[in-house]
């Protein structure tokens, strides 16, 4: 509760500039009007939207189809997410948009790479033509493990095209976490590169397929990009190299006519328990979602140059790089790199070059560069920007101001937008033209989204008060399930509420009704605002030959949100030092990936648990965070395991 007021102190408004407001795609009247819809037929509305934003080749017969907790959007209507992103910006009376900028990629190395609309469609229907080459037929799935190369939107968009779900998987996962994707989604073609490039080196991207697909029955064939040239092992018979297919692939490919409701993406994300949860989106829902977000919060003009820095391999990057701004024909920047390299000016310089004007970014990179300091943005020409963006978790309000002073030049308004994997797109934030924002807020929910604050019982919480963050309606972007785990979808997200989707977020709603989102309130934590499940890491701790037990816990962290803490509690036959630390991190990286590195291994000879046997979690994040251990502890089955925690604590 403690957070909850000390956010409750912050009382700075900020109005949107009227110069800001006159040109505004949704102004206050607009905002308005849509909201009143959205409150009474939210159905409309999406309906109203779909209409406005998204091309079908048939319209639906029914707006909604809701058999709690499964929904189904715009039933009838078929639609194609590639046509709307590429060839409804190349004919009648867009064709101007032929020649205009779809993609402006800067690699790390400073290599670039311009795709026009006509070119980008292009390349699409060439890939499309390849993967139908490889047998790849709708409904297939196909695995895109890649760096952030303009060939990763191609292959997205050629997937779409022809009806094949793919499933991204982010390039810092481990052999292990691909094989285990792979797996789940049953995928039969990979597209990969050889490597990519970060923090002024290549990394091998092949050599981590190569091991996962060892174990990986369904895949038939691997397209290899040539990115970095490093030597790789080369299968005949099963990879194939980008390049060489491409040269020989048609130009021509018409686009699937596909079902609103067909399967689009799959995306895994941690979860409390087990193993990773495949979210699955479908067509049309998706496509208006992010679309009618995107034009309204991003307040996209077509002399736009937007950027957004999220990896096209969380959904950020699905909804807000690629689908979003293509849709909308606007113009996106996709940088491959780490944003301090070579200099820790990387990012302002970017902004600088191409002229960027709408910039959306992650809270723990604004803490990032505060840390580093103001001179290096400062030594840049930022006056092209013209709205900021943040998400991925709360900002806090001195980042806010941060953002706002020195990259905004406090002319941006800043759109903090929560949302999730799950949600598809944003649910909950500022309209720039019509809303007024205070630092830390994400203000309210988006027309046609009823969120709420429920108390424990179900209640909506009254005035000002805090409690968890529900969706009492259906929304168009709504993951339609878990990929082959229909029950697991029903637990997880409609098991704790009727008819009423559970978020896993604390928040908290101010006597002005915005919304401030506190944070997980489930065993998942966000670090870099990526979700790691605890179990995932206590997983892969616990199938090192070493560890008897683990229980993983976050402790915040002034630049990433949350650091990783793990108490281990080692067999009894290994001598618990540094080399064991070592060799437990470097374990984690070999089974996830380096993000689910933990920050700090301790040691203990037993785990503190109640006498059901549960771990007792807030102990051990009492502990790991230095805060002396409060709350009740008669539950506990060993004391003399507490007493020891708190003494390695000291050491
Ligand atoms: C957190 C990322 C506060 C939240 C789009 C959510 C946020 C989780 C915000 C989803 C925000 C995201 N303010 N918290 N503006 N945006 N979060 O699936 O805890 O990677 O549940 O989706 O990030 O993370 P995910």
């Amino acid at each position: 509760m403690a957070d909850i007021e000390s956010l409750l102190k912050e009382s700075r408004t900020f109005k949107p500039e009227s110069d800001f407001t006159r040109q505004a795609n949704w102004n206050k009247k607009k905002t308005n009007e849509y909201r009143k819809l959205g409150e009474t037929n939210p159905t409309k509305f999406w309906a109203q939207m779909a209409k406005q934003n998204v091309s079908w080749f048939t319209p639906w017969k029914k707006v909604l189809d809701w058999k709690p907790p499964f929904a189904k959007w715009f039933v009838g209507g078929k639609t194609n997410v590639s046509y709307n992103c590429l060839d409804r910006h190349l004919e009648g009376e867009n064709s101007w948009r032929k020649n205009k900028a779809a993609i402006i990629w800067e690699g790390e190395p400073g290599d670039t790479r311009i795709l026009t609309y006509s070119e980008l469609h292009r390349e699409v229907c060439k890939f499309a033509n390849v993967l139908k080459s490889q047998g790849v037929k709708k409904g297939d799935r196909v695995c895109l493990y890649m760096p952030m190369v303009p060939e990763l939107a191609i292959a997205m968009l050629a997937c779409t095209r022809i009806g094949a779900p793919h499933s991204i998987v982010f390039g810092g996962f481990s052999a292990d976490a691909l094989r285990d994707r792979i797996n789940d989604a049953e995928a039969k073609l990979v597209v990969t590169a050889d490597g990519g490039y970060r923090k002024g080196a290549p990394f091998a991207l092949k050599a981590t397929v190569d091991k996962a697909v060892e174990n990986t029955p369904s895949i038939e064939s691997v397209v290899v990009v040539e990115r970095t040239k490093q030597p790789i092992e080369f299968r005949t018979g099963r990879d194939i190299w980008w390049h060489e297919a491409m040269a020989e692939a048609s130009t021509k490919c018409a686009p699937a006519k596909l079902d609103a409701e067909h399967p689009l993406f799959i995306l895994y994300t941690s979860g409390t328990t087990g193993n990773p949860k495949g979210i699955l989106h479908t067509t049309g829902g998706y496509l208006t979602h992010v679309t009618t977000t995107f034009k309204a919060i991003f307040d996209i003009k077509d002399d736009d140059v937007y950027w957004c820095t999220a990896d096209i391999g969380w959904i950020t990057g699905h909804s807000y790089v690629v689908y979003g701004p293509l849709a909308a024909g606007a113009t996106t920047v996709m940088y491959e790199g780490t944003p301090t390299h070579p200099g820790p000016d990387r990012w302002w310089d970017l902004i600088e070059k191409w002229g960027v004007s709408i910039f959306y970014t992650a809270p723990t990179a604004i803490r990032t560069f505060i840390r580093l300091g103001d001179e290096h943005p400062k030594s840049h020409d930022l006056s092209s920007l013209r709205l900021l963006g943040s998400v991925g978790e709360p900002i806090n309000p001195e980042a806010w101001m941060w953002y706002h002073r020195v990259i905004g030049g406090k002319r941006c308004p800043i759109v903090d937008t929560w949302w999730q994997t799950e949600t598809g797109g944003i649910m909950i934030s500022s309209i720039p033209g019509a809303v007024d924002t205070k630092p830390g807020s994400a203000t309210k929910p988006f027309p046609g989204i009823e969120a709420d604050i429920f108390d424990e019982e179900g209640n909506t919480v009254k005035g000002d008060a805090g409690g968890f963050l529900v969706l009492k309606h259906p929304w168009p972007g709504m993951l339609r399930g878990i990929w082959r785990d229909p029950k697991r979808f029903k637990e997880t997200y409609w098991g704790t509420y009727d008819k009423t989707y559970f978020a896993g977020d604390g928040a908290h709603r101010d006597k002005n009704g915005y919304f401030w989102i506190m944070g997980r309130i489930d065993d998942v934590m966000n670090v870099s605002g990526h979700r790691i499940g605890t179990m995932e890491v206590e997983s892969a701790l616990v199938s090192s030959p070493d560890v008897a037990e683990a229980a993983v816990v976050g402790r915040p962290d002034e630049i990433t949100g949350t650091a990783i803490v793990a108490f281990v509690s080692p067999k009894g036959t290994t001598t618990p030092d540094d080399a064991l630390v070592g060799r437990l991190k470097q374990h984690v990286t070999k089974e996830i990936g380096a993000i689910a590195r933990p920050t700090e291994i301790r040691f203990t000879n037993a785990l503190p648990k109640t006498r059901s046997g549960k771990i007792m979690r807030r102990l051990l994040r009492d502990i790991a965070s230095g805060k002396e251990v409060a709350g009740d502890t008669s539950t506990l089955e060993d004391f003399s395991v507490l007493a020891k925690l708190r003494e390695s604590d000291e050491d």
